[in-house]
Formats: C-alpha cells, sequence, structure tokens
C-alpha cells in the first residue's frame, strides 16, 4: 500500500473533527464519504462544507474550480456501507467511547477491502486498544488532528507495536498530502503529545477556577495575555467541547485510580448541565 492506492476516504463521524476532516482530505483531491448515525449531524457537515468552502473563494484563499472540484468530491451519507465499503483509508472520528470505537473497528474489518488502513482520530485512546477488535492490526493506527482541523496544521500519527511501518509511512505521507505537519510517535502512550500537555494547563486552570483564585475569562486573559497562547484554556475546552474533556479527564481517572485525575466540580457541573461549548452555545462563555 503506497499513498498514491489511496482513491477513496471514508470519514467516521460528522462532529465536531469529522466535519472538518472531510473537507481537508476533499480539498487535497480525495473523494470522501463522511458517514454518521445522525442524519442532523450529516445535514449540519454538508451546510458547514457548502458555506465554508464559497467563503474561501471570496476570500480569495480558494479559486472557484477549487471549491466546486472539493464539494464535488464530498458525499454525506448515513449508510455505513456505501461509505466504508471502497475506502482505501477510513479516518474514525466517532465518540469517544471504547466500547463504540472497538465496535465500529471489527465492523470496519468486515465491510472495508482488505488493503484499507484503518486509523482512528481519538483524542486519547491508543490505536491497541481497537486494533484487536480486526484481524489487520498492522493496518491500524492513530492519525490526530487538532481543532478546527481546517486550520491546526499538525497531525501526531501513532505507529503502536502492532502497527506496520508501512501503515504509519503512508499515514504520515498522507498527512503531508493534506498539507499538514506529522509527528510519528513510535510509543503508544496515552493522550499521545499534545494532550498530555494541554490536559497538564487545563487541569491546573480548572483547579484555580475552583479554588475561586480567578474566574475562567480571568484566567483565559492571564493565558492568552502572559504566554501568546491564541485562546485560553476555557475558550478552547469550549471549542473542543466540555464533554470531551470530561469523557478523557474520567477515563484518566478510571485507569488510574489517582486522585490527582478526578474530573474537577466546575468540568463535572458544565458536563452534568450538557453545556458542552460552542456546539451547545454554552459553555464556560454564551454564544449566538
Ligand atoms: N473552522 C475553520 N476555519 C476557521 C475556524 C473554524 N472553526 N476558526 C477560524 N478559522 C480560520 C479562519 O477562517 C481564518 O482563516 P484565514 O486566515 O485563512 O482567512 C483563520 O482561521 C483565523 O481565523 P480568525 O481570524 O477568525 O480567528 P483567530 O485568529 O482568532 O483564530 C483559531 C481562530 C484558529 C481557532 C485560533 O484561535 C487558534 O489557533 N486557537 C487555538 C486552537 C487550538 O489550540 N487547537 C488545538 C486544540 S486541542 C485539540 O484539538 C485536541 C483534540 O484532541 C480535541
Amino acid at each position: 500500500m503506497k499513498l498514491e492506492d489511496i482513491k477513496k476516504i471514508c470519514v467516521i463521524g460528522a462532529g465536531n473533527m469529522g466535519h472538518q476532516i472531510s473537507v481537508c482530505c476533499a480539498l487535497a483531491g480525495y473523494k470522501v464519504s463522511c458517514t454518521d448515525l445522525s442524519q442532523d449531524m450529516l445535514d449540519k457537515a454538508e451546510t458547514f462544507a457548502k458555506t465554508y468552502l464559497p467563503e474561501r473563494v471570496t476570500k480569495g484563499k480558494l479559486s472557484q474550480v477549487q471549491a466546486d472540484e472539493a464539494l464535488g468530491k464530498l458525499s454525506f451519507t448515513q449508510n455505513f456501507e456505501e461509505a466504508a465499503g471502497n475506502a482505501d483509508y477510513v479516518i474514525e472520528a466517532a465518540v469517544e467511547k471504547i466500547d463504540i470505537k472497538r465496535k465500529l473497528f471489527a465492523d470496519l474489518d468486515r465491510i472495508t477491502p482488505p488493503h484499507a488502513i484503518l486509523a482512528t482520530n481519538s483524542s486519547f485512546i491508543v490505536s491497541s486498544q481497537v486494533a484487536d477488535a480486526t484481524k489487520r492490526p498492522g493496518k491500524v493506527c492513530n492519525m490526530h488532528f487538532f481543532n478546527p482541523a481546517l486550520v491546526m496544521k499538525l497531525v501526531e500519527v501513532v505507529q503502536g507495536a502492532h502497527t506496520s511501518a508501512e501503515t504509519a509511512q503512508v499515514t504520515m505521507d498522507l498527512t503531508a498530502k493534506l498539507g499538514k505537519t506529522g509527528i510519528l510517535l513510535k510509543k503508544e502512550i496515552y493522550g499521545f503529545l499534545v494532550n498530555r500537555i494541554l490536559n497538564a494547563i487545563n487541569t491546573e486552570a480548572l483547579y484555580l477556577a475552583d479554588m475561586g483564585i480567578a474566574a475562567p475569562e480571568e484566567i483565559d486573559l492571564a493565558v492568552t495575555n502572559a504566554l501568546g497562547h491564541p485562546m485560553g484554556p476555557f475558550r478552547l475546552m469550549d471549542l473542543t467541547g466540555i464533554d470531551l474533556a470530561y469523557y478523557s479527564t474520567m477515563e484518566r481517572y478510571q485507569n488510574t485510580g489517582d486522585i490527582a485525575n478526578k474530573p474537577s466540580p466546575l468540568l463535572v457541573e458544565k458536563f452534568t448541565k450538557g453545556e458542552y461549548g460552542i456546539k451547545a452555545k454554552k459553555g464556560f462563555y454564551t454564544y449566538d
């Protein structure tokens, strides 16, 4: 399997990450089929593509031909078999629940052609946790994008002990073809590089807010103005999803039993209220 063998990419999940990864792949010239259980999510993803691409033309960042070609390469369907059945490369960006991912990988193994690579965009789950649900562990790896995926330049590729060198290489080549910078990790570690660093920042920011030392807006102001980050940790959690922050912290807490990993009261409160951030129009901030 080589980069040139990839003609069609299937993206599983039309949510926060999947819809932008789909557009990103279409802009790089791939036929893309994005699939989700929810028709509503698929409709939103399609509307995003139909709005975003013309906007890029208006901004002078894309020619009309490029936008039309990308749009022509995208399809959004609830039909999982139709989306994955003839895919050469699959990027799974579904909900961060291990049982669901394992079932998806078992189904993908059954449905996709034997040569297809199955990658997970999970934010923290290493691919060895899903590879053994397939009969092709050598073709399973992590390919982790950052939000917003159309903007952020980095992709973490994780080559687990089960992942073949060929799969890791093709994934790094695909990353470059998408215009991204790839980092190849040859050891699996929970949260990889970036989310481990981000988690340390978020944990401290939540602790300071929980202790009443400063309000989320003040902490964000401090981080943007003193450290030069484009967004403070609370605004960033609103962007990436408070549900995701909760699930990842909870999973880590359950796996380690370490009290230091217990989700902060403020995070639990936001999660319980369904205030997941931008997608819920309310998180640490309120959105129109
Ligand atoms: N979708 C697509 N494009 C977007 C966008 C979005 N949601 N938000 C902004 N953009 C684009 C704009 O179109 C613009 O593009 P252009 O310069 O080519 O015209 C460019 O980004 C800059 O946009 P703005 O001027 O409107 O806004 P900002 O300069 O404030 O940038 C930002 C917005 C890019 C989101 C910036 O604030 C940023 O980089 N924030 C940090 C994001 C970050 O840290 N991401 C990683 C999160 S961790 C993660 O994803 C882990 C995962 O596991 C969840």
